[in-house]
């Protein structure tokens, strides 16, 4: 309280003697330590089905993981569950609500074991202690199966101690162990059984386990294997049956679920690596607590009503924050709009490992065939925190994804979009400027990914969406700058106010002006590495042409494009070196205006009239080289050799076509606004019933090979495309003639009913939201359980307008 009338008194002083502006650097430590306070825990491990880690603890990371099988036949041990995996086949593993500030809810519907998990995960309001509750109950009760659940614990490190011998106890209240850390000082986890029955179906003592009470055990487990604890359980498990079996015992499947207790059959001496496993009998619903609390700590959860209030408490500020934000009345689609948040949301990860660079292999500018990167290096530790694309299929950090990731985000919590804008601004290198397209980081990371792809290098570039993004948070700070009176606000840094960014622009600024070093460095390696070859073209191009403004993709082969985003999109054929990529070109726009904004924000006119000088060459370079006349169409363009007409266009009409449209490049009054509508709204070409085709249907490729960024319908492009209509068209479109603003309303409000119909409809059909929908029937495809960028159906339903 004190603090932020101190705050609020600050603020007011700042007004009034306004030509003394001071330095806002206090206020940017305490909004630092506030972020870092509430984004301390939570299931940060968003590989696994749930698994809990603090932030920016390196040294001595306390590491928390949920397994579970079915005890009740011997199989049952290799439906371990573990890291989230497609193969599982789970009917569901959802946050229904969740934030990584508050906690959540997550349920998980597992049928081949026959068990329905609920896992609520609340904090305290400062963030320093967490419980998780776990509650689980057949879903079939005529299915006689016996579900064993398995924790692990682990805080090694240097200076990292969990549990060894005297800190541990285990009574009829529960297990306790205590540990301690540099960074998290001392604490302690207990875990407390609230209802529920162990298994005591079978004579226990013939198999040497008891399933009628938990089994805990502890040893030591290096640091970099404990993500290997699934392996670990089973190796273990299986030494302890063929122990009992090797010395002439039966089991007999009622005792079972008792031999597949964990037992320490090695004598291993106890360590800071704990299991805790629970067996139990589905007579009745099960449930326990596991909770943290750091010692001393004035608002410890000390007691199972405690923590009850805070997760009600959590749920219901988890339903009002969301309300605040988003204005949905459907309330089915509300429910498919918060889970879709959510799992974005819960997708969250802090990454923290080695990487691998092979920044050696420089790319034969007439070599198309397969790229290799053979001489990798093992660099870092850096460290990531960031958002999935999918916590099952892509469990780690993707540049091209973030910024769409981001997008959404921002609309829900603007501070924390930042900050992980912010966690991967800090990783573009200081004397490069490169950072990587994907960040797979870690031994952990690094199992989820074939080997050939784990290979990073400097050369390869990927659209800059973080910036298109960040500019986005810029423009929305300077416009919330000038609606707001400047009147004086309650400016403490409560867990209630996400948007102390977008309203205390001071501090935006001063962000701004930290990270503007590194992202120019950021632009100049971008654009100077993807610099295309335009002299070859300049005597046919139009005379104004500027020749510094036109870029490719290195890397591209003869079928992919990788660094583009859209891997199979087709290309020249075949590859040329002189070719120039359309796509390419407006990402360069993007990032220009970018910067420009930045030097407005930061007062650097120099700067600011760089910049638009060179977005204004951008914008005619699309003209002069990329646009077709004669098809009212912009393309990719390559140099044919053997015709007259130097420059060959690449006719293909799709996402990359529409790209000047979809990143607001086209001027206002430019009259190829209706070519876009045109080709959009074509039933034959990019329009279907759940949403704008990848390509159009008339391509010769179109549906084919992959058949992934050739005909799919991807939320992205179509969230993009719909935002750009309501820039151009929101106001009526006054440069444009009424016919056109017309169809541009059509247009919008077919495009938003499409998708949102579709994508509930697969939602509520499968439980999943998809990487993307099949153009002919709105199936979806790819990756199920996509809720990174495809979540910004989100925005779409509780952002967008209905119409224009
Ligand atoms: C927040 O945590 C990071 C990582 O430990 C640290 O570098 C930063 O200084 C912290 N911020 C503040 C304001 O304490
Ligand atoms: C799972 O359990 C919860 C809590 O009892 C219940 O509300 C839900 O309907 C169950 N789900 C299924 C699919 O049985």
């Amino acid at each position: 309280m004190l603090r932020s009338l101190a705050l609020t008194i600050i603020w007011i002083c700042f007004t009034v003697l306004a030509e003394t502006r001071p330095s806002f650097e206090d206020d940017f430590q305490e909004f630092g330590r506030h972020t870092n306070q509430s984004l301390l825990w939570a299931p940060y491990r968003s590989n696994c089905y749930f698994g809990i880690r603090p932030r920016f603890v390196n040294e001595n990371p306390l590491m928390m993981g949920l397994m579970w099988f079915d005890a009740s036949e011997p199989q049952g041990l290799n439906q371990l569950r573990h890291f989230v995996d497609i193969g599982d086949k789970l009917e569901k593993y959802s946050y229904e609500r969740y934030d990584p500030r508050l906690g959540g809810k997550e349920v998980i519907i597992d049928r081949e074991n026959n068990l329905n998990l609920t896992i609520h995960f609340a904090k305290s309001r400062n963030g320093e202690n967490w419980g998780a509750r776990i509650s689980g109950e057949p879903l079939d009760p005529t299915k006689t199966k016996v579900p064993s659940l398995v924790m692990y614990f682990s805080q090694n490190g240097p200076a990292g101690n969990l549990g060894r011998d005297s800190t541990t106890r285990q009574d009829k209240n529960g297990i306790y162990l205590e540990g301690s850390a540099p960074e998290l000082g001392a604490y302690d986890i207990r875990i407390t059984d609230n209802s529920g029955e162990y298994y005591s179906g079978g004579p226990a003592s013939e198999v040497n386990g008891d399933s009628t009470k938990p089994s805990h055990i502890s040893f030591t487990v290096p640091d970099d294997q404990v993500w290997k604890a699934r392996d670990i359980f089973q190796t273990m498990l299986t030494e302890s049956i063929q122990q009992i079996v090797a010395s002439g015992k039966k089991i007999n499947p009622m005792s079972l679920p008792s031999a597949l207790m964990l037992r320490n059959t090695n004598n291993f001496p106890p360590g800071s690596f704990h299991f805790v496993q629970k067996t139990f009998d589905f007579k009745e619903p099960f449930e326990f607590d596991i909770i943290f609390n750091k010692k001393g700590s004035k608002q410890r959860i000390s007691s199972r009503n405690e923590f009850s209030t805070l997760i009600s408490w959590t749920m219901s500020e988890l339903e009002v924050r969301f309300n605040n934000k988003f204005s949905i009345k459907d309330l089915n689609l509300k429910q498919f709009a918060e889970e879709t948040l959510a799992n974005l949301m819960g997708g969250i990860g802090y990454f923290y490992g080695t990487q691998m660079v092979d920044r050696t292999t420089e790319f034969d500018e007439e070599q198309f065939e397969k790229i290799e990167l053979k001489a990798a290096k093992e660099e870092g530790p850096l460290q990531l925190f960031s958002s999935v694309p999918s916590r099952a299929f892509f469990p780690r950090g993707f540049y091209w994804d973030e910024g769409f990731h981001l997008l959404q985000m921002m609309e829900y919590d603007f501070d924390l979009a930042l900050e992980i804008l912010q966690s991967w601004f800090a990783l573009i290198e200081d004397d490069s400027g490169w950072v990587a397209r994907e960040l797979i980081l870690g031994s952990e990371a690094r199992s989820k990914v074939p080997e050939e792809f784990q290979v990073q290098n400097p050369n390869i570039a990927n659209p800059p969406t973080l910036l298109l993004c960040f500019s986005e948070m810029l423009a929305r700070a300077l416009e919330y700058q000038e609606s707001i009176n400047k009147e004086p606000e309650d400016h403490s840094f409560t867990a209630s106010n996400t948007d102390e960014l977008l309203k205390r622009p001071e501090l935006l600024t001063l962000f701004a002006k930290k990270v503007y070093p590194k992202l120019l460095k950021h632009y100049e390696w971008w654009t100077n590495s993807q610099r295309g070859f335009i002299e070859e073209y300049l005597e046919v191009l139009h005379n104004d042409v500027h020749p510094e403004e036109a870029f490719r993709w290195v890397g591209r082969t003869f079928t992919h494009c990788l660094p583009s985003g859209l891997d199979d999109y087709p290309r020249a054929q075949p590859p040329d070196v002189a070719e120039l990529h359309l796509d390419a070109l407006a990402w360069a726009g993007v990032m220009t205006r970018s910067m420009k904004q930045i030097s407005k924000v930061l007062d650097m006119p120099e700067e600011f009239e760089r910049f638009s000088q060179t977005e204004k060459k951008i914008i005619d370079n699309l003209d002069y080289i990329h646009w077709s006349e004669e098809d009212h169409c912009y393309y990719d363009v390559t140099i044919d050799d053997d015709k007259d007409e130097l420059r060959q266009f690449v006719r293909h009409e799709g996402y990359v076509s529409l790209m000047p449209f979809a990143l607001k490049l086209v001027p206002k009054k430019s009259d190829k606004l209706k070519w876009f509508l045109n080709s959009m709204g074509d039933n034959e070409k990019l329009f279907s019933d759940y949403g704008i085709l990848s390509l159009s249907r008339k391509d010769e490729v179109f549906e084919t090979g992959e058949v992934y960024w050739r005909g799919p319908v991807w939320i992205n492009m179509n969230y993009l495309l719909l935002d750009s209509l309501v820039f151009y068209f929101q106001q009526g479109g006054d440069e444009q003639d009424l016919e056109t603003v017309q169809k541009a309303q059509k247009l919008y409000s077919d495009l938003r009913t499409n998708l949102i119909a579709n994508m509930y409809r697969v939602w509520g059909e499968d439980g999943y939201v998809y990487e993307n929908y099949n153009h002919d029937t709105g199936k979806g495809t790819g990756v199920q359980h996509f809720t990174g960028w495809s979540s910004l159906i989100v925005n779409i339903l509780g952002i967008l307008p209905e119409r224009l």
